[in-house]
């Protein structure tokens, strides 16, 4: 396709627009949220899930520091039904271990939380961002604090008697709800960039490709 004047803007004010800032911004975030997607994958596969029985989201941010919290988070697994009904005799060595992808798996969640809000309360600030964008903006990440909820809510679901997994149904709507969310952030962010040299030189690459 040609490209005209109204397709693309010219290097020198293309830089200064903010909007690239912005979706760049939300090309970081979405990249994080595909590495959560990663994280969680492995938390999963590694049957991590159930170690943390509790829900601190300020607190949580720390792992147990000394034996002694060590022993109260391995006392408090081997109260509910997974320990007992699969990993009976499980060491200390074995539950840090799976603590510590559930852990980091919520650590990351709190990570991306900040990478957004921050510069998000900053991009209102300088009035980069305002009007529809701020509001779609802020419905992605009330999303991200529903998909913590969601986290949570499908963790109980393991904890209940007789239970040794979470339920599948919870867990396809946390896998469904990061999905969306990585999905609107790239929508956002690609939306931005339409008509920018950015967009423009994928495009090519991807005809490159596509006939290579
Ligand atoms: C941005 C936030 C988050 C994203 C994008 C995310 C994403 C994911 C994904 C994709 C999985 C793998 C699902 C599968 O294998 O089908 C997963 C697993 C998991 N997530 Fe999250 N998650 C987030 C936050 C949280 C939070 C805050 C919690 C806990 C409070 C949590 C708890 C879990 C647990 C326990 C699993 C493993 C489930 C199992 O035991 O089988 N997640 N997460």
């Amino acid at each position: 396709m040609a490209m005209t004047s109204s397709t693309m803007t010219d290097g020198a004010s293309e830089y200064r627009d903010p909007k690239r800032a912005v979706a760049y911004w939300l090309f970081v975030c979405a990249a994080m949220i595909f590495a959560m997607v990663v994280i969680g994958g492995i938390t999963r596969l590694t049957e991590s899930g159930l170690s943390i029985v509790e829900w601190r989201p300020v607190a949580g941010t720390l792992p147990p520091l000394t034996d002694v919290e060590w022993q109260r988070a391995f006392d408090q697994y081997r109260q509910i039904d997974q320990y007992k009904l699969l990993n009976a005799g499980m060491t200390l060595a074995e539950f840090k271990t799976i603590f510590f992808w559930e852990w980091f798996h919520r650590l990351w969640g709190r990570l991306i939380g900040l990478v957004f809000a921050l510069p998000f309360l900053w991009f209102l600030w300088t009035g980069a961002v305002r009007g529809k964008l701020a509001l779609k903006l802020a419905g992605i990440f009330a999303l991200g604090g529903l998909q913590g909820f969601v986290g949570w809510w499908m963790v109980t679901s393991g904890l209940r008697e007789a239970m040794v997994a979470v339920s599948h149904i919870r867990l396809a709507a946390h896998l469904g709800l990061a999905l969306i969310i990585h999905l609107l952030v790239l929508w956002v962010a690609f939306d931005l960039l339409r008509g920018h040299q950015f967009l423009h030189a994928l495009e090519a690459g991807g005809v490159i490709w596509h006939y290579w």
